[in-house]
């Protein structure tokens, strides 16, 4: 039976009772709710790994650096703790805010370098909140291993670098990125799509498979990223954020394909923001 927790003492006493009867191996997948098949697969390869799951759902405010979008974040915990349970998860734990950042909280991680371009560019704060809430939540939880998705390179990079940095006792799992039938990475913004961007969405994976096909092939780099930019405007995204081959680790630019690369890009569609990335 799934045990939905509220509070850090009670996530305690259970997970100590765990390390008590030799069920060693604790898994953590950290979320925010509004569960889709993404989600589901990093619990699917906790459960695969680990003796007992815990999957956190919190809408972290730390993270949100626009207003709106914190606001507007879909929230669906009943239908999430159902998909849980059948899942066979052993703890839902879904704090409140105020349990989570007590009054006097004063501690905040930086990761400095892999969270500084792309996304950390754009959503000042946002790694900083991600990295301090992971922390707390690793911390919470005593996890032996914690399961992210490559959907968020950039914040699987960040944790890698802050969990080697702190010397935290936790295996990081990156997953593989589950898609829509249409190649739409999964995303819990999703649902804000109407029916034309929906449809326009798609072209944010066909380009970036496009583009980096062309790289692999051989075409300037620079040139290809440039006419990805230019087919993501005629595919209907009003804005490109960013089109950008990076080293995959460390997300520097590169320039030549002498390294593991990642393709990485942000666009505007009908109001919504899409992140996606890719293997070059
Ligand atoms: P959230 O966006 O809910 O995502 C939770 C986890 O699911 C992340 O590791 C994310 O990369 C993964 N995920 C989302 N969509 C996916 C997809 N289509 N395929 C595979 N994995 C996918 O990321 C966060 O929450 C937060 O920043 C969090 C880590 C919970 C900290 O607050």
């Amino acid at each position: 039976m799934m045990q939905i927790l509220r509070t850090v003492a009670e996530l305690r006493t259970r997970v100590r009772g765990w390390k008590e009867d030799g069920r060693q191996v604790v898994g953590l997948v950290p979320t925010m709710g509004a569960l889709h098949e993404g989600h589901l697969s990093l619990v699917r390869a906790a459960k695969r790994g680990c003796d007992r799951v815990i999957v956190s759902i919190f809408v972290n405010p730390t993270q949100f650096n626009n207003e709106d979008d914190l606001k507007k974040y879909p929230r669906s915990e009943d239908a999430d703790a159902a998909l849980l349970a059948a899942e066979g998860v052993d703890i839902l734990f879904a704090p409140s805010v105020t349990e989570v950042y007590p009054p006097g909280f004063a501690s905040l991680i930086t990761v400095s370098g892999v969270s500084a371009p792309m996304e950390g560019e754009r959503r000042p704060g946002h790694f900083e909140g991600m990295a301090t809430v992971v922390a707390k939540l690793m911390g919470m939880t005593q996890a032996n291993r914690a399961y992210f998705g490559q959907k968020d390179w950039q914040q699987l990079q960040v944790v890698k670098r802050m969990v080697a940095d702190l010397n935290l006792a936790v295996e990081v799992v990156g997953c593989d990125t589950i898609r829509e039938a249409d190649g739409l990475a999964m995303s819990s913004r999703n649902v804000r799509l109407d029916a034309l961007s929906r449809a326009q969405a798609s072209g944010l994976a066909r380009v970036m498979g496009k583009t980096a096909a062309a790289i692999r092939t051989g075409t300037d780099i620079a040139a290809a990223l440039d006419q990805g930019r230019e087919e993501l405007r005629l595919a209907g995204f009003t804005e490109v954020e960013y089109l950008d081959l990076r080293d995959a680790a460390m997300l520097d630019p590169i320039t030549r394909l002498d390294q593991p690369a990642r393709l990485l890009a942000a666009a505007w569609i009908g109001g919504v923001r899409l992140i996606d990335n890719i293997a070059v």
